[in-house]
């Protein structure tokens, strides 16, 4: 039986520590579908089409899928026949938020495990709002993030 994780996030941008991460991932199961969370109550700096361009240029590969979902993600899992939900664990200010979230899910259906990846060195401190932060006023992120990222995030803050 193939075995199935759902990568879920916001991917706003998406990372080098993301795409190292679904990668990894694929060591362990045999496709991983990226799903970006579409919350219309959020505010975004990219829309979901352009979150979903960005990750199929700078993830896309044999075993990795893209797609969006909305409502609970223990919902979507089982919608799309996975087993597990894979998540980054950065430095020790994840851990809280990521223990809610996959004991929350957990308790919403006990048959879907969530499976952590320790994120790799280089890109432990790496992350979207950070990075977003930082390049809005002109900082250097270019080796932080996929080339066609960098691209996109010039054009959206003008230089
Ligand atoms: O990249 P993010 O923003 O940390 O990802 C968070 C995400 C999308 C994984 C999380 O918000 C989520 O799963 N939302 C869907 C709603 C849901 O199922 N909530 C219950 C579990 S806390």
């Amino acid at each position: 039986m193939e075995r199935i994780a759902i990568y879920p996030g916001s991917f706003d941008p998406v990372t080098n520590g993301h795409v190292d991460l679904a990668h990894r991932g694929l060591k362990l199961f045999d496709r991983i579908i990226v799903a970006i969370l579409h919350n219309p109550k959020k505010k975004y700096l990219f829309t979901v089409e352009e979150r979903l361009k960005m990750l199929e240029e700078s993830m896309g590969t044999h075993g990795i899928e893209f797609d969006i979902f909305d409502g609970l993600l223990v919902d979507y899992v089982q919608k799309r026949g996975a087993c597990a939900i894979l998540r980054g664990m950065r430095a020790l200010s994840d851990f809280e938020y990521e223990f809610q979230m996959a004991l929350m899910n957990r308790k919403l259906n006990r048959e879907i495990e969530t499976v952590f990846l320790m994120t790799g060195m280089r890109w432990i401190f790496t992350s979207s709002s950070i990075i977003k932060e930082a390049a809005q006023f002109g900082g250097d992120i270019s080796d932080m993030v996929p080339a066609v990222v960098y691209d996109r995030i010039r054009a959206k803050f003008g230089y």
